[in-house]
């Protein structure tokens, strides 16, 4: 049994940032926005609470947490960068984009957060109630997404109350999420970087910068262990109750339907309920509506959703790889975890 705590939810400003910095750094759970989606905080530099931010989450342990940090000066005195990382962090710092870089000597963040790797995942996010709160804060955040694990990520604090009220200490409400989808994920040591997960900041722009293709990780649902992925990308990580038919070209009935584009599959009339991702076919408001489109044609109890298909470049990339876990098989779970 995981004790009920009860939550406050304080709308983002001045007052309520420095409260949220005063709660995190007395080891508490704040959910706060970022410009990809609501992270729960705490401590990073704090093992006991980082060990009662998983429990509120009901994470694995194993999964590893982002470090975020306000500004790249920051950053750099949590890890080692290399010429990559150096290229990727001035180009794209802050915003939607996680580098993963061998932990510096006296890196302060608790081995609990890193589950025991000797590389750390840091972010910069650029959302200004992030980047206000991690100043106030003084000492590096770890923020996973602020969702049940197994959930949909949260997009906007109703969300977040939804998963993890009676749970967590504070809710900062900044209104809901612009990026939309999870930052996208770099690994930087060895011979070449890696795209651990693909996000918010297209895999196009990230090769760019770079001057060389990104070896990519796994797909989802192929069973290579020894592929280059982030630990804690569980297939079926963004689960909602329904099942999910993916590139449906035809709804059958008593399926709700996830559109894209103005032209929706045959027998659309019939969904009982039908959200678009963006009618005019534009990838970064198909990623800012994922999320709660998902939640919203859950919370209808149809036992499918049916989704059409999503172009692959840009934006899409993520968007398909959500839509590829959320549709994964899923494992029994623990229903503490639930
Ligand atoms: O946009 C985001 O990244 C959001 C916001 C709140 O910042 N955070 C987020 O965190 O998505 P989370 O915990 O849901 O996902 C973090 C991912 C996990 O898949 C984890 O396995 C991976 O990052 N990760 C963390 N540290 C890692 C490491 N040292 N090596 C490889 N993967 C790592
Ligand atoms: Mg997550």
């Amino acid at each position: 049994m995981t004790t009920v705590i009860s939550t406050r939810v304080v709308d983002a400003g001045e007052a309520a940032i420095a409260e949220a910095a005063g709660v995190l750094r007395a080891g508490g759970l704040v959910a706060f926005p970022t410009e990809t989606v609501y992270g729960l905080g705490t401590d990073a530099t704090d093992g006991a609470a980082v060990a009662r931010l998983y429990a509120a989450k009901g994470r694995p342990r194993f999964n590893p947490l982002i470090a975020h940090v306000p500004d790249v000066a920051a950053a750099r005195a949590l890890g080692r960068f290399d010429a990559a990382a150096d290229a990727l962090a001035e180009a794209f710092w802050p915003g939607p984009m996680t580098l993963v870089v061998p932990k510096a000597e006296n890196c302060p963040v608790a081995d609990i957060a890193t589950a025991g790797l000797d590389t750390l995942a840091i972010r910069v996010p650029s959302h200004a109630v992030a980047h206000d709160l991690l100043a106030a804060t003084g000492r590096p955040v770890v923020a996973p997404s602020a969702n049940r694990s197994g959930r949909v990520s949260p997009t906007t604090a109703a969300h977040v109350r939804e998963d993890l009220a009676g749970r967590i200490d504070l809710i900062v409400d900044g209104g809901p999420a612009e990026v939309g989808v999870e930052s996208a994920i770099v690994a930087c040591f060895g011979d070449m970087p890696r795209l651990l997960r693909p996000g918010g900041l297209p895999r196009e722009a990230l090769e760019r910068v770079l001057g060389v293709p990104l070896v990519a990780a796994a797909p989802v649902g192929t069973a290579a262990p020894d592929a280059p992925r982030a630990p804690g990308m569980l297939a079926s990580h963004y689960a909602p109750r329904a099942k999910l038919r993916l590139d449906a070209t035809e709804v059958l009935p008593g399926e709700v339907l996830l559109a894209f584009g103005s032209r929706l599959p045959a027998g659309a009339e019939r969904a009982a309920k039908v959200l678009n991702l963006s009618e005019r076919g534009n990838l970064a408001e198909a990623a800012a509506n994922l999320f709660a489109h998902l939640r919203a044609l859950d919370a209808t109890g149809a036992p499918v959703i049916a989704v059409a298909a999503i172009p692959h470049h840009g934006l899409g990339a993520a968007i398909e790889d959500r839509l590829a876990r959320a549709a994964a098989p899923r494992p029994r779970r623990d229903p503490e975890s639930e």
